[in-house]
């Protein structure tokens, strides 16, 4: 008899062609509406298998209603979606998506960063608004990329290949993680700083770290009164990691010279938040990991998972 399997929202069916040799598969309708929490519950009731994305929350509660499951595959290298320690205790495998997405989420980074300090995103609305009448000196004047100093909070997969980048753009390279990542100040020059030293010297701080009960709230009001007062902020993370509430009362007060944001606390974040009204604020929709081939290189993940769990075989990309 087939295993039963929970999609949560509606994938490409060739992707998930490999699996129905495995197991009876239920899946969402839809691609883009999140699956409702009480549907939810009451379809994974006799699953043994769940493959979630990062919108959706496995608990306690959830867990309560799959007795009969055995593996969750999150379609994100980020797993603050799943309480690990919970399916831990029951014997239940987690897996994620890591470096399939590393690269992508990186060039995002990137393109946050070249967005806020060369204003690109104001410069085009300036365009299509129709208030180009010509060229002048200090017309939409951005701040330089080249040469500047780059702090990256957390040097993690993706931390790393953001500070490679910052290499190709002669950028001096400072980090905090919790532990040193030596073999790469060796050989890129990447320089450890204590977390305020890291806030106080970089005109871009990249915010790197998984989201966690360490994490949340790790930019406030505090760390940010520590930044350079035209620095850049970044945060391609998690939502939650800066205090948005904290940020939007930095930037009306004229600190900082922009921040991009790819995350927010609640998500999607409502059109009316306070930080949407400021002109310096780069805000994209969680947007990271999205190219075809990377999102199709994380699903296949996935599959590789739960075909390797069906097949009794060693599942690999484990959340430990
Ligand atoms: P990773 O390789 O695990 O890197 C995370 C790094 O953060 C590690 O080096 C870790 O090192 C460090 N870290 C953890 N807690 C820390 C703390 N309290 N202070 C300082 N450093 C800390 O993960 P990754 O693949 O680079 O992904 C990182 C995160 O990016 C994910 O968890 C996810 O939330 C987010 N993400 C977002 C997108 C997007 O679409 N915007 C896409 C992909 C990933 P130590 O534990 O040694 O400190
Ligand atoms: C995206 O945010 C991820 O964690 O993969």
């Amino acid at each position: 008899m087939k295993k039963k399997l929970l999609i949560t929202r509606k994938l490409p069916s060739h992707i998930i062609e490999p699996l129905r040799n495995y197991y009876d598969i239920a899946e969402w309708s839809e691609e883009e509406a999140i699956m409702p929490r009480q549907r939810l519950l009451a379809s994974v009731k006799d699953c043994e298998a769940l493959w979630v994305t990062l919108a959706d929350k496995v608990d306690e509660e959830l867990l309560a209603h799959a007795p009969n499951l055995k593996i969750v595959s999150t379609l994100s290298v980020g797993f603050n979606n799943i309480d690990v320690s919970a399916l831990h205790s029951r014997d239940i495998i987690a897996t994620n998506t890591p470096d399939v997405l590393t690269d992508t989420t990186a060039d995002l980074v990137f393109a946050l960063l070249l967005a806020t300090a060369r204003r690109i995103p104001e410069a085009e609305r300036y365009l299509r608004e129709g208030q180009w009448q010509g060229w002048y000196p200090l017309q939409l004047v951005g701040k330089d990329v080249g040469g500047a100093t780059i702090g990256i909070i957390g040097l993690g997969r993706i931390g790393q290949a953001v500070a490679k980048r910052a290499l190709g753009f002669n950028m001096n390279v400072l980090y905090y993680n919790r532990s040193r990542k030596i073999a790469n100040e060796e050989q890129y020059g990447f320089q450890f700083r204590e977390f305020e030293d890291v806030l106080k010297e970089s005109d871009f701080v990249v915010i790197m770290t998984p989201y966690s009960k360490e994490t949340e709230g790790l930019i406030g009001a505090r760390e940010l009164a520590l930044m350079k007062d035209d620095a850049i902020l970044i945060n391609a993370a998690r939502g939650g990691i800066v205090d948005e509430d904290a940020l939007y009362h930095v930037l009306k007060d004229g600190k900082l010279w922009a921040v991009g944001l790819d995350v927010f606390e609640q998500e999607p974040v409502a059109l009316n938040h306070p930080l949407l009204t400021l002109p310096n604020v780069v805000a994209l929709p969680h947007i990271g990991s999205a190219t075809l081939q990377t999102r199709t290189a994380m699903m296949n993940l996935n599959v590789q998972a739960l075909l390797a769990y069906a097949q009794g075989q060693q599942v690999l990309n484990q959340i430990h």
